[in-house]
């Protein structure tokens, strides 16, 4: 990821739309513009819509329909909880609640104090080692793949990243 703090939403999506500017191009547009941020800040999908054409109702739609599309700020740390069959097997369900009770997370899936979220995700293709989490920054720089996680290595790994996370928001990261 390059300096995305210093350049303006208009700048980014001007950039991504420099490359993929055609409707069938959306999903790859938006992907771009999320891999920028960790999630699709409404300025940007405006600025799609009005630079392709393409109304923003159906950009929303399209963004609403895709777990893999965030329309809110992320914590800083994002778990991303295997929920394919190896790891579901395993018993990732119930490290996907362990996390949630553990950061304390009722609605939505982001920790009242906004620095980690918890989201499901597909295979990793490393069932080997299931049940897997990984664990992403915000900005995408930081990538962390857990595996053979229990319970206890679960709860560990919440309150760890937590604490990782308020270290870098305090220190302005
Ligand atoms: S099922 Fe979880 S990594 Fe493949």
């Amino acid at each position: 990821m390059d300096s995305v703090k210093e350049r303006s939403v208009d700048e980014v999506v001007s950039t991504i739309l420099g490359k993929y500017n055609q409707r069938h191009h959306l999903m790859r547009i938006l992907q771009e513009v999320q891999s920028n941020y960790g999630y699709l800040p409404r300025e940007a999908l405006e600025k799609i819509s009005q630079s392709t054409g393409i109304p923003l109702s159906d950009i929303i739609n399209v963004a609403t329909f895709y777990h893999q599309y965030r329309l809110e700020i992320p914590g800083y740390y994002i778990f991303l909880v295997c929920m394919g069959t190896a790891c579901h097997l395993k018993g990732n369900q119930d490290n996907y609640n362990v996390l949630r009770n553990t950061l304390g997370i009722k609605k939505g899936n982001t920790s009242s104090d906004g620095l980690v979220s918890v989201e499901k995700a597909r295979c990793f293709g490393c069932c080997s080692l299931a049940p897997v989490m990984m664990v992403v920054s915000r900005d995408g720089c930081e990538r962390y793949l857990h595996g053979n996680v229990d319970i206890k290595e679960t709860k560990k790994l919440a309150l760890t990243y937590r604490s990782m996370a308020s270290k870098k928001v305090r220190s302005g990261e």
